[in-house]
């Protein structure tokens, strides 16, 4: 077997370009002068990692990018090879395009190699467990067409002027009526709808933080919070949890220390965990927020995709200091591109997020809000929690068999009681998903890689599936093909660890 070449890659630690970005860069340039002629071959990422004392993840990242792009090859049991000469010859198409675009790019956050590694699952063909939506066929499409064309009929142009921020009235009043079901008990006034739970989040950060405010979250947590900390700039710190949740102890020590502004958390279905909040967890977060004088942002958009266990009530529902602020959306339920959720608050909190809600958007686009509201007074609500359940229950049980069966031996998964995730964790002794990523998207399949989630440097051995996804058939499939995707690399990744370096 060919020895492994010796790379020599100046890095500029202090910069603004991630590492992974350099590696790339630098060989992409030795191939095109031909420092790196055709079927040289690469060291193993692990050793590369260690001799330029840089995280493997930058090596295995840069590795992946560059034979996406047509410069490297990688041949099971035999390692990395350069694929092509840099004798003039142009780089194939794309390669061209993406580098135009790169020059026009903002500086990148540290996890952009993994996002953008996430993007290449939207292959033709790839079975992709990556996304946090419900799939299409849960879409309620008829009774939306009719509620559109019925809303048009009887209110024409008014609903296509511009709202109130604070929501299309019937609808404040729908939305209260549908969350005393849930046992929160509040007043239209404590209403305001938004743009999705998203902008749900960010309208809360945005009125209650200031630069360089700390912000709690579960770890790991909800990736859309972890955009919103980064693009509001916010300190973003995020505790441990258990089996029950956000670790109270861990929680009070560093509200002790650190005085944050904010506690994030989602008590029911966690994203990305499945964790589930037990009563006591509940009351006892409650407590410990009240005493030290923390309000409580509460991300309840999985709470009714429960399939099975004993309901429980939304933190909102147990707030006797008005310390809560409820966050949801008829999103995962219904229909996730209609984009209407809302915020539940009391007072002084209501005035200042309403006054970003304006600034941001005027208001939430009208024509929606009146489906929506009209969807739900048609009892649309209860049809549709009641099919989509079952069969998210059902789609749980055949993702949980293929688990089983086809994912590797010592692969640990939690079983959740309803959302639409499961939490892998990958055995130690093999590829971390990052690694198993690109392999899995050329066996065509594809996941969320776990440790984008985390606040910290964590969870290299987890992935998170939406077993909601796809039909039963599918899910198999896309569990065989990971399996397959795992066994094959796992073999690579043990020769190339073995062979000699020059
Ligand atoms: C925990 C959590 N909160 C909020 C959102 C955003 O939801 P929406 O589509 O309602 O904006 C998501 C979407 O994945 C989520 O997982």
């Amino acid at each position: 077997m060919l020895n492994a070449t010796h790379l020599s890659i100046p890095l500029d630690r202090d910069g603004e370009e991630p590492i992974y970005r350099q590696l790339i860069r630098h060989i992409r340039m030795q191939i095109e002068s031909g420092t790196l002629p055709a079927g040289t071959r690469l060291p193993a990422s692990r050793d590369l990692a260690r001799q330029l004392n840089v995280s493997r993840i930058s090596v295995v990242n840069a590795y992946a990018e560059l034979r996406s792009e047509g410069f490297l090859s990688a041949h099971a049991g035999r390692g990395t090879f350069v694929a092509r000469d840099g004798n003039g010859a142009a780089p194939p198409e794309k390669t061209a395009s993406n580098n135009a675009a790169r020059v026009h790019e903002a500086p990148t956050t540290p996890d952009r190699s993994l996002r953008e590694m996430m993007r290449m699952a939207r292959k033709p063909g790839v079975i992709s467990f990556s996304q946090g939506a419900p799939p299409p066929e849960f879409f309620p499409m008829s009774a939306l067409r009719d509620a559109l064309n019925a809303v048009l009929e009887r209110d024409g142009a008014k609903a296509l002027m511009y709202e109130m921020a604070e929501g299309y009235g019937p609808l404040r009043h729908a939305v209260r009526d549908y969350v005393s079901a849930l046992g929160i008990q509040c007043s239209t006034d404590s209403v305001l709808i938004t743009g999705g739970t998203q902008q749900a989040l960010d309208l809360v950060v945005q009125a209650l933080l200031s630069e360089n405010d700390f912000l709690v979250t579960e770890n790991p947590t909800y990736l859309g919070m972890i955009d919103i900390a980064r693009t509001r700039r916010v300190q973003l710190q995020g505790i441990p949890m258990d089996d029950d949740g956000i670790r109270l102890d861990m929680l009070e020590n560093f509200i002790i220390d650190h005085a944050p502004k904010l506690i994030y958390v989602m008590p029911t279905f966690q994203n990305p965990t499945g964790t589930v909040m037990p009563l006591h967890r509940r009351r006892q977060l409650l407590n410990l927020a009240h005493d030290y004088n923390v309000p409580v942002l509460e991300d309840s958009v999985y709470h009714e995709l429960r399939f099975e266990g004993e309901n429980l009530p939304p933190l909102k529902a147990l707030d006797d200091y008005g310390g809560v602020i409820h966050a949801s959306g008829f999103t995962k339920m219904m229909l996730p591109g209609i984009r209407i959720g809302y915020v539940i608050c009391d007072g002084g909190q209501y005035e200042r997020i309403l006054r970003v809600k304006q600034a941001a958007d005027i208001s939430t686009p009208t024509l929606n809000q009146r489906a929506i509201h009209l969807m739900l007074e048609r009892g649309m609500m209860a049809q549709q929690l009641e099919r989509n359940n079952r069969e998210l229950k059902r789609r749980l049980h055949v993702a949980l068999e293929a688990a089983a069966k086809y994912l590797p031996p010592g692969t640990r998964w939690n079983v959740p009681e309803g959302g639409m995730y499961l939490w892998v964790e990958l055995p130690k002794s093999g590829p971390n998903s990052a690694e198993l990523y690109i392999s899995a998207v050329e066996m065509g399949v594809s996941y969320a890689i776990g440790s984008v989630f985390y606040t910290t440097v964590s969870g290299s051995h987890r992935m998170r599936l939406n077993f909601g996804a796809h039909k039963p058939a599918d899910i198999i499939e896309g569990f065989k093909r990971l399996g397959r995707a795992w066994r094959e690399l796992a073999c690579d990744y043990d020769e190339m660890e073995k062979s000699p370096l020059l």
